[in-house]
């Protein structure tokens, strides 16, 4: 989807990837800025640092992978002494990796426990929200997160049918709660649910929230971040929170000082997302719902 075009990798510059996945994006970054560039790669997921390590392995020493939360950038980056780097990459949500592994739960797919964790050294699994939420609560879940107008029969369902201990037992709970007239054409019925439980469990939204105004501070002047999207939930909380970084400092009238305090941090490059091309989704069918979303840092003094 042009993301590396946007990106502008260039010779001996310094990027993150904030989600390295399986490296696919990262090893282009590579040979984009080898030699004297560094690339960052962060996953909280141990399985995608293990495959990514080994297919970055040519690189040497200019990749330097981190297991840790994507929301943590500025952290990271302190601890490798790195003040400014050069761009920013987000490509969000799960792994083809995850979804394909039945014993990460993530799919419905293949009968799995009801896990979902991206990062397996945290306690709250989708087991935990599926058969523990109060029902009100888990209807919320599953409306907020999967913006599923059938939320409060599937919250009932499941609640009756408990305990739920697989993937496949759950979907099937959910399917049987939504009238078969009703379901959706291009998905499953079980894939909204799938996907807010999922959001929820690693707490998705939140995490994007904290981590771009981090990336923004972090970018060199002229630095861009780049941020791609699967899913509605995920691109409106990009979209909102470039604008928000990408707004000026409000002033009253006859005052010269900012009311809001607002330093004006990113430019936003792409008025409307990037969309991939027919021939990128017939390559790849999971770039279908795919949104690319740029901004670019503004100068350290800017205001308006
Ligand atoms: C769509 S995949 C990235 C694929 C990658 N661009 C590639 O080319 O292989 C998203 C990755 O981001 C990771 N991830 C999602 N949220 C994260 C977060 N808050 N912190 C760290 N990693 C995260 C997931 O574990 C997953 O491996």
């Amino acid at each position: 989807m042009e993301t590396l075009t946007w990106l502008q990798p260039r010779p001996g510059g310094v990027y993150v990837d904030a989600t390295l996945g399986g490296g696919g994006h990262a090893e282009a970054i590579l040979d984009s800025i080898v030699p004297g560039g560094r690339l960052i790669g962060i996953d909280r997921d141990e399985q995608a640092l293990e495959q990514a390590s080994r297919r970055l392995e040519r690189f040497g020493g200019a990749v330097t992978l981190i297991r840790e939360n994507f929301a943590a950038l500025k952290v990271v980056l302190q601890s490798l002494g790195l003040d400014r780097v050069d761009g920013v990459l987000f490509d969000l949500g799960a792994s083809m990796m995850q979804f394909a592994d039945p014993g990460r739960g993530f799919s419905f797919a293949a009968a799995g426990p009801l896990d979902m964790r991206m990062d397996g050294r945290q306690p709250l699994r989708a087991a935990d929200l599926v058969n523990e939420l109060p029902e009100r609560e888990l209807a919320d879940l599953i409306w907020r997160y999967g913006e599923e107008r059938w939320s409060r029969r599937i919250a009932r369902a499941i609640v009756r049918a408990r305990p739920l201990l697989t993937t496949e037992d759950l979907a099937e709970v959910v399917r049987r709660a939504i009238p078969r007239r009703a379901w959706p054409r291009t998905i499953d019925a079980a894939t909204r649910t799938f996907q807010a439980l999922r959001i929820a469990v690693n707490d998705e939204l939140s995490n994007l929230e904290n981590a771009i105004p981090a990336a923004a501070e972090v970018l060199r002047e002229a630095g861009r971040l780049c941020a791609i999207t699967f899913h509605s939930l995920e691109d409106r909380t990009v979209k909102h929170t470039l604008l928000r970084l990408s707004r000026g400092c409000t002033r009253s009238p006859g005052s010269s000082a900012c009311t809001n305090g607002e330093t004006r941090w990113l430019r936003v490059l792409t008025k409307k997302p990037i969309t991939p091309t027919p021939a990128e989704i017939a390559r790849n069918p999971r770039a279908r719902s795919a949104k690319l979303r740029v901004a670019e840092r503004m100068p350290d003094d800017s205001t308006e």
